[in-house]
């Protein structure tokens, strides 16, 4: 056989292999609020690479910013996304048990949080999340949620009087903020630097992993390490999403959402302890001389509605939590 029939034929044999499909890869989509290299950013990436790891490449996850997190939670209910990476801020208009998570001063520390919302106590709330047509699949964080304002130093209630204060979309902050003096303005995160810019609000709360990833040291001369309330993150899915994987994938997917808990609980932790003097190198007047009693003080009358409206046989376990 000469080199160009030999050379033919060996085309002619390869031609059905190239031509075989690929295997079917099916997408996910998953949103997130911040940028990619952020503690949301990076807990989203990493489910994306386990996931897909774990399932050979079968699937492929493609993550994506958004920074208004009410939209994302509609869209998963409606199925435009398949999962988003959310703080609990807008979730309690949607699955109303949520809200106790979101009391001022409830946890004690992220030990504190991570253990409650890993223990029944956290998987009994998001056992709420199907009968809103949601999938709630693990608890991760944004960690303390601190104050920065335009204004002046804040060590006490008195300093907050009068402050307008952008908050998330959530009843328990709202009324905290107004129980302490200050004017509450509920927005979604994507509004609130062009809030600041314009005086519209003179300050917001967010974990110092916010406040860096985000640059708001250019917009705020004033950060307060209140710690007012611990800011949990979920994860939550589309159910026809989820209904979708087959067993083995399910336990796959949970075990990628594990990975990313993991080191989105890292990189808090990393940002919380190099945060502070990194804010000051920037320029922010960073104030650690809090009077946390006055505050707890002054949300009294807070803490007795919250007693009757949200569930205090819950509220105690988690305080008795150790
Ligand atoms: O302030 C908020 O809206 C949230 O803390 C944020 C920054 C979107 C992260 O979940």
């Amino acid at each position: 056989m000469t080199l160009t029939r030999r050379l033919a034929l060996a085309a002619a044999l390869a031609a059905p292999l190239a031509t075989t499909p690929a295997l079917a890869q099916t997408q996910i989509t998953v949103q997130h609020a911040l940028p990619a290299n952020s503690h949301t950013g990076v807990g989203a990436s990493t489910f994306a690479s386990a996931f897909e790891r774990l399932t050979n490449g079968r699937y492929k996850v493609v993550a994506q910013r958004n920074d208004n997190e009410r939209e994302m939670i509609e869209s998963v209910q409606i199925g435009t996304i398949d999962c988003t990476f959310t703080s609990t801020g807008p979730v309690g208009n949607f699955v109303p048990e949520v809200r106790i998570f979101d009391v001022p001063f409830l946890f004690r520390d992220a030990t504190h949080a991570r253990g409650v919302l890993d223990s029944e106590i956290g998987q009994q709330v998001l056992a709420r999340f199907p009968a809103r047509g949601l999938v709630g699949v693990i608890w991760i964080e944004n960690g303390f949620r601190n104050m920065t304002n335009s204004r002046r130093e804040i060590h006490n209630p008195a300093d907050l009087r009068g402050l307008k204060i952008r908050t998330m979309e959530n009843q328990v902050h709202m009324r905290a903020f107004t129980t302490l003096g200050a004017l509450p303005t509920p927005m979604a995160f994507s509004e609130l630097v062009p809030a600041l810019q314009q005086g519209t609000v003179d300050g917001q709360e967010n974990p110092i992993s916010v406040i860096v990833a985000n640059n708001l040291n250019q917009v705020q001369r004033y950060m307060t390490m209140t710690r007012h309330v611990y800011s949990p993150q979920v994860m939550i899915c589309n159910p026809q999403t989820v209904g979708r994987l087959s067993q083995a994938d399910r336990a796959l997917f949970q075990q990628a959402a594990r990975e990313a808990q993991a080191a989105n609980r890292a990189r808090v932790t990393a940002d919380d302890d190099a945060g502070v003097e990194e804010l000051r190198r920037r320029g922010m007047t960073v104030v650690t001389e809090v009077d946390t009693a006055a505050f707890q003080a002054a949300l009294a009358p807070a803490f007795a509605e919250w007693e009757r409206t949200l569930d205090a046989a819950t509220l105690r376990r988690i305080r008795d939590w150790r």
